[in-house]
């Protein structure tokens, strides 16, 4: 399966799905990384790992306008998954219906628990004492579409937003190439909010 990443910023999430499939426990290529930031630290790790990168930059654009271009790039790369990988932008609807349930997003909260920007902090302010993450299929509203796979981690009382975060990453990088790999499997369908997901054939 042919993936898009869209990131802003640092790119974990994008090096832990390129090294599951370098690892082969993920069977997908990555065939274009884009990001809206020239400056993001994600791009020096694809660069780095060969993939090919291109920095779309939103200035002056509408969000349907800067979408179509978008959606005209990873078209052109042939992509069949869109992951979003830390992208700090909404996606229009126009995004949404050209990638029909083909594109995830990876939230660190148990949604629909805190939603948006600075969820661990959300959480940690909240005084819940279990948070995680949520890898789910992206709609046009912000952090709302179906769930894939979620992950606890708890909240301990000598947490700060750095060390909390820190264990929330790293249950993001396992969940995240776990959830393509359902999809690349064709494991997954869709009912409604529900995401179900067919146990693997016993071999
Ligand atoms: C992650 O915490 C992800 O859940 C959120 O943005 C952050 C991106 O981190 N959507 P990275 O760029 O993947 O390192």
């Amino acid at each position: 399966m042919r993936l898009g990443i869209l990131i802003s910023g640092r790119g974990s999430n994008f090096e832990a799905i390129a090294s599951t499939i370098a690892r082969r426990r993920l069977d997908a290529e990555i065939a274009i990384v884009i990001s809206n930031r020239s400056n993001a630290a994600g791009l020096e790790i694809a660069r780095e790992r060969g993939i090919p990168v291109r920095v779309i930059p939103s200035q002056g654009l509408d969000r349907e306008a800067y979408d179509r271009l978008l959606v005209d790039e990873l078209r052109t790369h042939e992509v069949e998954l869109v992951c979003l990988a830390g992208f700090m932008r909404l996606l229009s609807a126009h995004f949404v219906r050209a990638f029909p349930d083909r594109v995830l997003n990876i939230h660190p909260s148990l949604l629909p628990a805190f939603p948006g920007l600075d969820a661990q902090r959300q959480a940690l302010d909240h005084g819940v004492r279990i948070t995680g993450c949520t890898v789910h299929f992206v709609d046009e509203f912000l952090d709302s579409g179906p769930i894939l796979i979620q992950s606890a981690v708890p909240v301990l009382d000598t947490d700060t937003v750095e060390t909390l975060s820190a264990r929330i990453l790293a249950q993001e990088h396992a969940i995240y190439p776990k959830a393509v790999q359902y999809l690349v499997e064709g494991r997954v369908t869709i009912e409604g909010r529900r995401v179900l997901i067919r146990e693997d054939e016993p071999q």
